[in-house]
């Protein structure tokens, strides 16, 4: 074995490896396992003692050259990896940033929080009811029993489906209440709920998405969002529900904004009204929003009923209450001068995009 000739094949096959894993099977070839350099050393006991010293003298030097080289080329191919992953890396600091499209809120969202900021600094807390509802809340106890005429002013859509399910699940709902599902067809049944919970005197609103059966046209939908609000105190009067709409109304639309009362029927309350303001789309003198009429309706409202007070355990006697439950569609149309409801279910980006 010519120990310089293999010394120079061994070089040679150093400087040639292109890459890390190159290097490493160079390195493996001569001292690995089975590696030349590991298969002389092991051979040396076969040797006359002179020539044994001498072969494994130079084989030694050989090796530990080796070794230095092959350390010498991977630091040399760690550092060339190592500045072309930078390269790839090269942060540019004055490159412009890109833009991140974020989303906004939608009008809805905004109308509603406009006027759940409005009353809650009138001291109104928010409370909240559940959009699948039972007869009992959206109906009975509003005084509505089945077949009442009233009912027809909500027409329903009822969950046959989901009834036997809950029949089953809900062993604590008491017999009486009757537990008929429906999606709820106004936020009212949330005065219930709330009442059943909390003593008087109370001021609340319950803000929320309802579903009625009914033709859709400019403004009317299957299902939108009212704002329901009940405040109950010992000496509440329909003088104090006028001056906190009147109220909620100039600050809403940031001006005075003509509002008329008109006597209703709600079997909840009573004296029952309508309340309407002047349509701000035609500025009152008559559009298709607006039913030409000039006036828009935006909620319904009255005196709480002395049997719901009795049905939740309130003293009738003791007090007072009025409620309204106000169209929060109606209220975005008429802040953005928005001509049809149905714009603000389409998910048409070219309408969305201009609030
Ligand atoms: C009710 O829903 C009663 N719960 C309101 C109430 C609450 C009365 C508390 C007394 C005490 P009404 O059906 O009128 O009432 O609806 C109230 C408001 O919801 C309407 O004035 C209108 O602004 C809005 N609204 C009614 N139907 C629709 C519809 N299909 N699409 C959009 N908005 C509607």
């Amino acid at each position: 074995m010519d120990i310089i000739l293999l010394k120079n094949r061994a070089i040679s096959e150093i400087q040639s490896a292109q890459n890390l894993e190159e290097l490493e099977e160079v390195f493996r070839r001569y001292l690995g396992k089975n590696g030349e350099f590991t298969q002389i050393l092991r051979s040396l006991g076969g040797l006359e003692q002179e020539e044994r010293i001498r072969v494994g003298r130079e084989t030694n030097e050989l090796k530990n050259f080796f070794i230095e080289q092959v350390e010498l080329k991977r630091r040399e191919s760690h550092g060339r990896e190592f500045q072309r992953q930078a390269e790839g890396e090269r942060i540019d600091v004055t490159a412009p940033g890109k833009r991140v499209v974020s989303g906004h809120l939608h009008p809805l969202t905004l109308v509603q929080r406009k006027a759940v900021e409005i009353f809650s600094s009138m001291g109104f807390v928010v409370a909240e009811g559940p959009e699948v509802e039972t007869e009992w809340y959206n109906f009975d106890a509003l005084r509505i029993p089945p077949n009442h005429p009233a009912r027809d002013m909500w027409d329903t859509f009822w969950l046959e489906e989901k009834q036997k399910e809950f029949e089953v699940s809900s062993p604590e709902f008491p017999k009486t209440k009757t537990p008929k599902l429906l999606l709820r067809t106004h936020t009212s049944p949330v005065q219930i709920r709330y009442m059943e919970s909390h003593n008087p005197p109370l001021r609340i609103i319950a803000p929320g998405r309802i579903f009625r059966y009914e033709a859709t046209d400019a403004s009317h939908e299957i299902n939108f969002y009212q704002l329901e609000g009940l405040m109950v105190a010992k000496d509440a009067s329909a003088a104090h529900f006028k001056g906190v709409i009147e109220e909620f109304f100039r600050r809403f639309f940031g001006k005075l904004v003509a509002v008329r009362l008109r006597p209703s029927y709600f079997p909840f309350t009573e004296p029952s009204f309508e309340v309407d303001m002047s349509c701000l789309i035609c500025g009152g003198k008559g559009c298709s929003s607006c039913a030409q009429a000039g006036w828009v309706e935006i909620m319904g409202a009255g005196m709480v009923h002395p049997s719901v007070f009795k049905a939740v355990k309130y003293m009738p006697r003791d007090w007072r209450g009025f409620a309204f439950g106000m169209g929060l569609d109606r209220l975005a149309m008429m802040k953005y001068k928005i001509g049809d409801i149905r714009l603000l279910y389409g998910g048409d980006l070219r309408f969305l995009q201009q609030f």
